[in-house]
């Protein structure tokens, strides 16, 4: 039905005739003369209809936004002055000798060359949203990543295998979804939350390497890097250790960024210890375009007056710690009073600061409603240890780690966006050395950092029963600009091992069994040693194309409440399917729960 698509079109073929399908963009009616931007996945071309050309002038008349035209005609140059050097066919236009209106459209609900958009309109006519250029190239960006993944992948020897999507609950830690069974009432699959233990089966299969590019499932809450249903670059590997795992996925990110934005990335990339970057950032996810690091001060606050600060350097997992702002001293009691709102969102109860006016003056020079509480030697060891010049301010945490880290760990992000600190465009950074288990205040029990099917660091096996919380794994993630963007383990392939390790988590052995029976059955035959990692490829391509949300680069994402306000999923269902299943619903559920 045509000869080109409009990104073919330039004054080379002046002259000569073409046909371009696609749809009404804009339509100008200019007194005698139309015009018609005609659009296709690829690009614009003016199309000019003339009154001498009878039919295709009445074509054009009745055109409107989204019509879906093919046209026919000569190439010819635009008038002197006609140019428009913002397209790139703007130096000619397609004088139409034959205009057919293969469909027609109803008035948009929103023009498509508008931006700002509400979103909730954009999501339920997503195939019109889709349409729009902005939108169109984030797909195939998507879909440039995904060729180059799969062809490095392939090249090094990883063979694609599908995992089922009807499966058991898998430990990645998030809600399962469920999917009730018709021939066994009463059971549920769950889909996936990863291929994690279908992997591990492959490596006891002798895949030695595989990859996938699969949909993963997890009933979370959501933010603006998460979805319910998102996809995973999955890999894993046969006799491999740390540097093996990393060694491969490294130069496929560099690979990547070198390929579809010409970017380079640092050869190697930063390593950093789980450790360190709570010490330095709060955060396990750093990002280290911002030059802002906290100062720990908790040792030097055990004898102050200030009881906040005594208080919580005397718990046994708390922390004192001050976040330096170069230049800060500036900022007014309100904006003060802002960022002190920002820190209570993550459990702070405060943020004392101290606005360094003069470094020769003693206290005189200090500016603080904390200064009075405090010894002249810790206020100079303080300035000391986070290197104060004038002009700066110090905000201060004062509590158990967990929120002292995650306060100042995001008031750091927070006042690097605010006063424009971030430098340099793309900072990966490796962290390993993460702990073993995480100590889940709420439920009273030690849970696994990564899954309990990572392995331990081997220095750190006597520690795993006796001081769980200061055993380390042998677990790595990818961290790029503050996202996480991936991350795996090496695994556990020996059955006694993952015992402890269970037993460590507090999952009885019949509770193993129960749940992964399949997988400690097939340690007894053989396992190899293996490891591999998984990346977010939805958080990736995010952050290639500078996409706001992940669901920008998803065609078809779920709303925050986790819904789909283009299919109205999730929906209600007859009743004759749920008794098929077995199921009854409980008094007031079902029918009237609105959709999102
Ligand atoms: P993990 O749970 O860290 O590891 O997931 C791997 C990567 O997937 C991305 N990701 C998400 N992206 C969008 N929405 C979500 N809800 C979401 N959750 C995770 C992140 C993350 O780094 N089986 C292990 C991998 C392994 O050990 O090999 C796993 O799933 O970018
Ligand atoms: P107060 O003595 O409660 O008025 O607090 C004095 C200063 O300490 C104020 O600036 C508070 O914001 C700050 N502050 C109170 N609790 C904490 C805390 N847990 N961490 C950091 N600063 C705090």
């Amino acid at each position: 039905m045509r000869t080109h698509y409009c990104n073919g079109i330039h004054e080379s073929l002046i002259g000569q005739t073409v046909t371009l399908c696609g749809w009404a963009q804009r339509r100008r009616d200019h007194g005698g003369v139309i015009f018609i931007d005609l659009r296709d996945r690829e690009g614009l071309v003016q199309v000019v209809a003339d009154p001498d050309q009878v039919d295709a002038f009445a074509a054009a008349n009745e055109c409107r936004s989204e019509f879906v035209l093919q046209v026919e005609g000569v190439l010819r140059a635009r008038p002197a002055g006609t140019e428009n050097p913002h397209m790139p066919s703007g130096k000619v236009e397609l004088a139409a000798a034959r205009i057919s209106i293969l469909n027609r459209s109803e008035p948009v609900p929103f023009p498509l060359d508008e931006e700002d958009i509400a979103e909730n309109l954009r999501l339920k006519y997503r195939y019109l949203d889709l349409r729009r250029p902005e939108m169109l190239n984030r797909l195939r960006l998507r879909h440039q990543v995904t060729r180059f993944v799969r062809s490095y992948l392939d090249a090094a020897g990883f063979i694609d295998v599908e995992t089922p999507v009807l499966t058991r609950s898998t430990p990645e830690g998030a809600r399962d979804y469920l999917v009730p069974s018709r021939t066994q009432p009463g059971h549920f699959f769950a889909l996936p939350q990863s291929p994690q233990l279908f992997k591990q089966l492959l490596m006891v299969a002798g895949l030695d390497r595989y990859y996938q590019i699969t949909k993963c499932f997890r009933d979370e809450d959501l933010r603006a890097d998460r979805q319910p249903e998102f996809t995973q670059i999955d890999i894993e590997a046969s006799f491999v250790d740390e540097e093996a795992v990393m060694g491969i996925a490294e130069p496929m990110i560099r690979g990547l960024f070198a390929e579809v934005l010409g970017v380079q990335l640092p050869d190697p990339f930063p390593r950093m210890t789980y450790a360190d970057s709570m010490h330095r950032f709060g955060v396990d996810r750093p990002d280290l375009r911002n030059p802002l690091e906290l100062t720990d001060l908790t040792d030097l606050m055990g004898e102050v007056d200030f009881k906040v600060f005594r208080e919580a350097a005397a718990r046994p997992r708390g922390r004192v710690a001050c976040l330096r702002i170069p230049g800060g001293a500036q900022l007014s009691r309100a904006q003060i009073d802002v960022y002190t709102q920002f820190a209570a969102i993550y459990g702070a109860k405060g943020l004392a600061w101290i606005k360094v006016n003069a470094l020769d003056q003693g206290n005189e020079g200090l500016q603080s409603p904390i200064v009075k509480f405090l010894p002249e030697n810790v206020l100079r060891e303080i300035l000391r240890r986070c290197g104060a010049a004038a002009g700066d301010i110090l905000f201060f945490g004062a509590d158990t780690a967990k929120i002292v880290n995650e306060a100042l760990g995001n008031l750091r992000n927070r006042l690097a966006t605010d006063l424009g600190l971030l430098t340099g465009e793309w900072c990966p950074v490796w962290i390993t050395d993460f702990p073993m288990f995480d100590y889940d205040d709420k439920e009273d029990r030690w849970t696994s950092t990564h899954h309990p099917f990572t392995a331990p660091q081997t220095e750190h096996l006597e520690t795993l029963s006796q001081d769980p919380g200061n055993a380390l794994a042998r677990a790595y993630d990818l961290v790029l600009n503050g996202n996480e963007v991936g991350g795996g383990s090496i695994r556990i392939h020996q059955e006694t091992m993952q015992e402890k390790v269970f037993a460590a988590l507090g999952i009885a052995a019949e509770e193993a069994r129960d749940k992964f029976g399949f997988l400690l059955d097939a340690l007894h035959y053989g396992a190899p040693p293996h490891g591999g990692l998984a990346f977010g490829l939805d958080r990736l391509v995010m952050l290639l194309c500078g996409a706001e949300t992940i669901r920008d680069v998803i065609a078809f994402p779920k709303t925050q409440k986790a819904g789909c306000l283009l299919t109205e999923a999730p929906g209600t269902v007859a009743d004759k399917q749920l008794q098929e299943l077995g199921i009854r619903l409980r008094p007031g559920i079902g029918a009237d729960v609105q959709n999102p």
